[in-house]
């Protein structure tokens, strides 16, 4: 099936095309992001959405059963970038459900029946990555990967450990000290990563993995949103929606905004459904910031950074990156998850924005923390980065861009029990962030302790603490 995809670069001016089993991110001659694309004509493409739901019956029934039992792999038609099925590496992700909020949208002013949440907790480690990290993991077996790698503010990380344990393969990641929440350590660390905690930020993080993925000694394949095929298994999310919806977009999707891969995925998901006739309307797309990291609130809402085309004007992020680092700036926000001030997929977003007609609106961490405490009232538990959507969402209605009878999903990326220290924070004023201090202590650990080995952020010693040498 290869030769029906291929990797392209997303820089409209370039377009360089690389094979499905290379391992790039990033286009060799630009180094713009790059895309996986399908060879649509040569593929079986189902000829409606329908196609997908007697999936429902064959889940877990044997042959392609595990795949049809997986909310990403049921869709398996539309990332079809493997050879054969027994390629996928699958647990079961992505079987979440649309959930009708009827009694969080009263204190939201909307009508009953309008407001959704796509409740992407109920994935096995606990976030929306899963969706994503399926994908990438079966890319790594079909390229033959052991060592895999990612920067994390702590998702990420955690489906990551997962996957590379389910896999045998070797799951290293670099998370900033004292960066991520402890649900989200505590899951690297049980998965058996070797969890490298590097002193700096996930942007600190993220330069170093690259830097270190970008030589072929290091033997290192990167799991972090700038592999394409992590963002084809989230596209799965948008599928799901429709899927939950009898195939009807919304008027609304709205999202988190970290490192922006999410929303990228999203954009790509409603370009080829559409280029493929398999819906008529695509929905607007609102991505929300923190105000405490809010590169994207800033270039695209207040300096009008758009995609153009695909000619971005680079000389706006230049010039606010070089002012970030002139006052020493780094992002700061309750939401860890989304504690992020260089998104790598700046550009593909735009493009989704642009795709899906979007807006972009920045919420405090007292709005975050507020709306995470009523959508946990009404029953679903949701991390402080996921309750951005929801406060996204009341942003945009009192400023009458979203109207209480539209149709609205938010999309809830991780669950409440990655944090709970933001949750016993909110209802005691205790902070039991400290036990985050990973001293070495005489309490004996166990008997496979995998205690995270604390790093300078420098390359030599990175490098020494993996155990290799450049
Ligand atoms: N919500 C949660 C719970 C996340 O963990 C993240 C990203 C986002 C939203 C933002 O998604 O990056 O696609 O815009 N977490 C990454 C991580 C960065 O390392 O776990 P995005």
């Amino acid at each position: 099936m290869t030769d029906r995809a291929h990797q392209r670069c997303t820089n409209p001016a370039c377009k360089a095309s690389y094979s499905i089993d290379e391992v790039r991110t990033s286009c060799a001659k630009c180094h713009a992001l790059l895309d996986i694309i399908y060879d649509w004509d040569r593929l079986p493409v189902p000829k409606s959405m329908e196609f997908f739901e007697h999936r429902w019956s064959t889940k877990g029934a044997g042959g392609s059963g595990r795949l049809d039992f997986s909310g990403v792999w049921r869709f398996r038609e539309l990332m079809p970038f493997y050879r054969h099925e027994d390629q996928i590496v699958t647990i079961g992700e992505g079987r979440t459900v649309l959930q009708q909020a009827d009694l969080l949208a009263r204190q939201m002013n909307m009508n009953p029946g309008r407001l959704f949440l796509q409740y992407e907790g109920l994935n096995p480690s606990g976030s929306f990555k899963d969706n994503g990290m399926t994908a990438a993991f079966t890319h790594a077996r079909i390229v033959g990967a052991h060592r895999v790698a990612c920067a994390s503010t702590g998702n990420t990380s955690a489906s990551l450990a997962m996957y590379a344990g389910l896999n045998e393969m070797t799951g290293v990641v670099f998370i900033g000290t004292g960066k991520i929440s402890f649900g989200k350590l505590s899951q690297a660390l049980d998965y058996g990563a070797l969890t490298l905690q590097i002193s700096g930020d996930f942007d600190a993080c993220l330069r170093r993995v690259k830097e270190i993925a970008d030589d072929p000694k290091m033997g290192i394949y990167l799991m972090n949103s700038v592999n394409p095929f992590r963002l084809e298994g989230q596209k799965s999310i948008m599928f799901r929606i429709l899927e939950a919806r009898d195939w009807n977009p919304p008027d609304w999707v709205i999202v988190p905004g970290g490192n922006l891969g999410n929303c990228s995925a999203f954009g790509k998901a409603f370009m080829e459904l559409k280029e493929l006739g398999l819906i008529e309307k695509v929905p607007r797309l609102a991505v929300i910031n923190a105000s405490g990291a809010n590169t994207l609130n800033e270039l695209f809402t207040r300096q009008n950074l758009r995609w153009n085309g695909g000619e971005v004007d680079c000389t706006k992020i230049g010039g606010l990156y070089a002012a970030m680092d002139e006052s020493n700036y780094y992002p700061h926000t309750v939401a860890s998850a989304i504690e992020i001030s260089r998104p790598v997929n700046l550009p593909k977003a735009l493009r989704a924005l642009d795709y899906m007609n979007g807006v972009v609106r920045e919420v405090t961490d007292d709005e975050i923390l507020e709306h995470r405490a009523l959508v946990a009232r009404y029953g679903f538990g949701c991390e402080p980065a996921s309750a951005a959507s929801v406060a996204g969402l009341r942003k945009l209605q009192e400023e009458g861009i979203i109207d209480r009878d539209e149709e609205v999903v938010c999309i809830l990326t991780g669950h409440e029990l990655k944090d709970p220290n933001a949750t016993v924070m909110y209802h005691t004023g205790v902070d039991m962030k400290s036990v985050q201090d990973m001293a070495p202590r005489s309490t004996p650990t166990g008997k496979i302790a995998n205690r995270p080995i604390q790093v300078d952020d420098d390359l030599a010693s990175i490098v020494k603490a993996m155990g290799g040498s450049v």
